[in-house]
């Protein structure tokens, strides 16, 4: 998917670099358009060396007549075959030609040729952020649909304190994935979602663990914050990176994970265990390395919490997803295991399908659903299998409400 990143020119200019780089990490093809004062503070090249495709500026110096005039539709071109336009930093002076449609440079002009989601993430003085003329072209443009990120408050470059500062990256990141989509179901919901393997220490050097990469839960994470919900990931140690504006709570043992679920779970309207967890932990832990001898060595395990179990006795009316992984009998082990721990659906997978389930970027499960429902998905990747999810989900909780 393209994106144009749009840059003016304010002392925040230097940090679009950086999100460009986030975009691109992301999957995003970017494309880079500078004012001609986002010039003075940060060079096309850079951009041009990141991305790897063409910096549009209002720079005509190096220009012939001939280019300047066949880039005289470009802006036209441009706003075609781009599917998000993310303005960072967007200055008084931008919001202010956006507000009132004016047309005298590349960005304004394709800001008005663009039909797409746009996003602007303003970073200016504080004075200048709260001047009438500012506030009234923000309203004007909070009316027109646009998402608006930031701006966050805190010490700002020109030495004041107050809000003006460029927001996070990663919530600018979180708003480009959520325009891109152009779906705001979730909005308003808090998700919880766990994730990854647990680790159960048997001395300080050594843990027994499982083959869970996270990947799962870490894409249903990115699916929801995508589709407007505040997330919540609690995660065993995994190594991949968590997804852009979403709150995480690092978490190792079952114990621990236990305690961040039933601690955190009075926020959230829907809940996803897609951890796994650990069945057993050490009974005794030895609290020095546990030294090599010629006998055979037992360990002596007890069971952990089952936190799905203890989140179905007391959900409420939130909505609760659980996860089966199995070998044999999927679909009557997810079905039981949903009625036995209380949950309203739960997605099952087989872990011994070459090039799915754990540590695959691929998936290929089996929705079983409180209200009798299976539903079959085929093989996809975990992100379409996690929004495939959460269209079942919102489906199901209007057929679950609908039958109280
Ligand atoms: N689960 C949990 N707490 C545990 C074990 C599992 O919350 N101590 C959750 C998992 O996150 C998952 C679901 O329960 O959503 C099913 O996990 P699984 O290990 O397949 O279930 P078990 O009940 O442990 O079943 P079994 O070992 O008999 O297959």
């Amino acid at each position: 998917m393209h994106v144009v990143l749009g840059v003016g020119g304010g002392i925040a200019a230097y940090k679009a670099a950086e999100l460009a780089r986030s975009l691109m990490r992301q999957g995003y093809t970017v494309n880079p358009v500078l004012t001609r004062s986002a010039c003075e503070f940060i060079t096309p090249l850079t951009f041009a060396a990141l991305t790897g495709r063409k910096v549009i500026t209002d720079l005509f110096g190096n220009r012939s007549a001939d280019e300047i005039l066949a880039s005289s539709v470009e802006h036209i071109q441009v706003a075609q075959e781009n599917q998000v336009l993310v303005v960072a930093p967007a200055t008084a002076d931008l919001l202010a030609k956006f507000a009132h449609g004016l047309a005298d440079d590349f960005l304004s002009t394709l800001y008005l040729a663009f039909a797409g989601p746009v996003v602007l993430a303003p970073a200016m003085n504080t004075n200048m952020w709260n001047h009438p003329a500012t506030v009234a072209n923000m309203a004007t443009l909070r009316a027109r649909g646009h998402r608006i990120v930031g701006p966050d408050a805190g010490e700002l470059a020109c030495g004041t304190v107050g809000p003006g500062r460029l927001a996070e990256l990663d919530q600018i990141v979180a708003a480009v994935n959520a325009a891109a989509l152009n779906r705001d179901d979730l909005s308003g919901e808090v998700v919880l979602i766990s994730a990854g393997p647990t680790q159960e220490p048997l001395d300080p050097v050594r843990y027994i663990t499982n083959r869970s990469s996270g990947k799962m839960g870490y894409a249903l994470a990115e699916a929801a914050a995508a589709r407007g919900a505040r997330v919540i990931l609690v995660s065993g140690p995994v190594h991949i990176p968590v997804p852009p504006g979403v709150e995480i709570v690092d978490v190792r043992s079952a114990h621990e994970m236990r305690d961040a679920i039933v601690g955190r779970m009075d926020e959230a309207s829907i809940i996803i265990k897609s951890a796994a967890v650990a069945d057993y932990h050490v009974a005794n832990v030895s609290p020095n390395k546990i030294k090599k001898t010629a006998t055979r060595l037992s360990l002596d395990l007890d069971p952990t919490p089952d936190i799905l179990a203890e989140v179905g006795a007391r959900k409420g009316d939130r909505l609760l997803i659980g996860f089966a992984a199995e070998t044999n009998d999927m679909v009557a082990e997810a079905r039981r295991k949903m009625q036995t721990k209380k949950a309203d659906m739960v997605v099952g997978n087989f872990v011994n399908v070459a090039g799915t389930g754990f540590e695959s970027d691929l998936n290929e499960v089996t929705l079983v659903m409180s209200t009798g429902e299976t539903v079959p998905v085929a093989r996809a990747t975990k992100r379409e299998i996690a929004h495939t999810i959460f269209d079942h989900a919102l489906r199901l909780r209007l057929a679950l409400h609908a039958s109280q």
